[in-house]
């Protein structure tokens, strides 16, 4: 089947490569040309383990190419994805759809043959709907239809997860849609992935649902954490503990320095909009947003505090390990890092800092921040060292060096990779989240 993917980030690029590698006939199309141009020289404008691998042989065999005009890419494309940005949009908090609408215009312009046109942004309970209405206002002398297919993977694991869902969802009252995505998905219904076929409008809504839950336990748990740091409690046996519980689950348990990403704040934010619309307000939601938001500064405060508090840390130096929002991605967006650099800048502490891919989009989102070639470079100098993401590289650090390279060892280890009795034991003075 040909497929045709508009928009080719993290989601877009990840789909279509998987869904060569399945055996279909895929282009991915992008309205950047410099993405293009990388795509087809064989170099990935992002980062991901595994993707350059299956982009390369996938291209080579000749089922996977990358264009900029949209009008050849989804020419005999049985299903067309829209897989573009839904950021927040700035003032209110709404999804941004103006990239998803466009798309859905110029498929309008250009659609020549029947096919089905599936959303797999993340958009708001109803886009579907205006999807609709824009294809049926272009006047199309073609049958089509509108489904709903919300993506589900992970950055830094996302071939992974694309290959092997929990599940997958599609969201469509057309029987001929219904059919065509069986299709699309057939290589992965043979390997026993789970397909629940829903209303468009409660498959929009699954995928909200499904990030707010993730983010409301990350919170939990977060809140937990500073529970334990005050009654002297560990916040990681507290994780074992419920989380062996089958009711809930030991994922997404890991007490840290706030969610960021891609998606979990502008999806809990986008979600809290479409509730007060609907006057259905979640009330759960609205504060695991707040407490998020504030842990993130509060994180900058943690540092202070092992700096000896504000007076002593004016003019001192800390180093960073790891700026993006988890390992093995660089991505940066809402990354905790920010709001970190941004307390330490206020409180006039000055900041070095290294990531193993995440510098060049950091750097202009940290302008104060130096961006330095290794952990060791970052670290000399500096009368602090705060972990920030828990990047391989960062879980075996030689102490020893570490130490002779400091003016003070001073240890913040905000993803909890060490255990604080061994730290402590090579001279540290170390902090953690959630335990003693
Ligand atoms: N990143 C994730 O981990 C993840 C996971 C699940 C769902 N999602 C959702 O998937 C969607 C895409 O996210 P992403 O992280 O891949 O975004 P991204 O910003 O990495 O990629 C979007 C791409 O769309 C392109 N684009 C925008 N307008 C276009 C147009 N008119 N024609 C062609 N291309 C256009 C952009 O140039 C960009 O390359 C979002 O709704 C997001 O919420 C993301």
């Amino acid at each position: 089947m040909k497929i045709a993917m508009v928009g080719s980030g993290y989601v877009g690029l990840v789909s279509g490569a998987c869904f060569a590698d399945f055996g279909h006939d895929v282009v991915c199309i992008d309205k950047d040309p410099a993405k293009i141009d990388s795509l087809r020289a064989g170099i990935m404008p992002i980062f991901e383990p595994g993707l350059a691998e299956l982009v390369t042989s996938n291209a080579r065999s000749g089922r996977l190419s990358f264009t900029t005009d949209l009008a050849a890419g989804i020419a005999g494309a049985a299903a067309i994805f829209i897989a573009v940005g839904t950021p927040s949009r700035r003032g209110d908090g709404h999804a941004d759809l103006s990239f998803v609408y466009a798309v859905a215009e110029e498929i309008g312009q250009h659609l020549t043959n029947d096919a089905v046109v599936v959303t797999k942004s993340t958009v708001p309970v109803g886009t579907g709907d205006e999807v609709e209405r824009i294809l049926s206002e272009a006047g199309l002398a073609v049958k089509f239809a509108v489904a709903s297919n919300p993506e589900f993977l992970r950055e830094g694991a996302a071939i992974d997860d694309f290959k092997h869902p929990d599940r997958i969802v599609i969201g469509t009252e057309d029987e001929w849609a219904r059919s065509l995505m069986r299709e699309v998905y057939r290589p992965l219904f043979l390997n026993k992935s789970p397909i629940l076929f829903t209303s468009r409008r409660t498959s929009e809504l699954i995928k909200y649902a499904a990030n707010a839950f993730l983010a409301v336990k990350i919170t939990f748990i977060n809140e937990m954490a500073d529970l334990c740091e005050k009654v002297g409690a560990d916040v990681q046996d507290v994780s074992r503990g419920i989380g062996m519980d089958g009711r809930i689950g030991a994922k997404f348990l890991h007490a840290g320095p706030g969610y960021g990403g891609s998606c979990f704040p502008k999806d809990t934010l986008a979600l809290l909009k479409t509730a007060e619309d609907y006057d259905a307000p979640t009330r759960i939601v609205e504060a695991v947003v707040k407490v998020n938001d504030a842990r993130k500064r509060a994180m900058g405060r943690k540092v202070i505090d092992a700096l000896g508090g504000t007076d002593a840390a004016r003019g001192k130096k800390v180093a960073m390990l790891g700026l993006t929002f988890k390992p093995n991605t660089d991505d940066m967006r809402d990354s905790p890092a920010i709001a970190i650099a941004l307390a330490l800048a206020d409180a006039g502490v000055a900041v070095a800092a290294y990531d193993p891919e995440g510098m060049e989009l950091a750097a202009p989102l940290m302008p104060g921040v130096e961006m330095k070639a290794n952990a060791y470079a970052a670290i000399d100098g500096a009368d602090a060292c705060v972990i920030v993401t828990e990047w391989d590289a960062f879980r075996a650090l030689d102490f020893a060096r570490v130490k002779g390279l400091m003016n003070a060892p001073v240890l913040v280890d905000l993803r909890n990779i060490y255990d604080p009795a061994e730290v402590r034991a090579m001279g540290f003075a170390y902090s953690s989240v959630g335990r003693v």
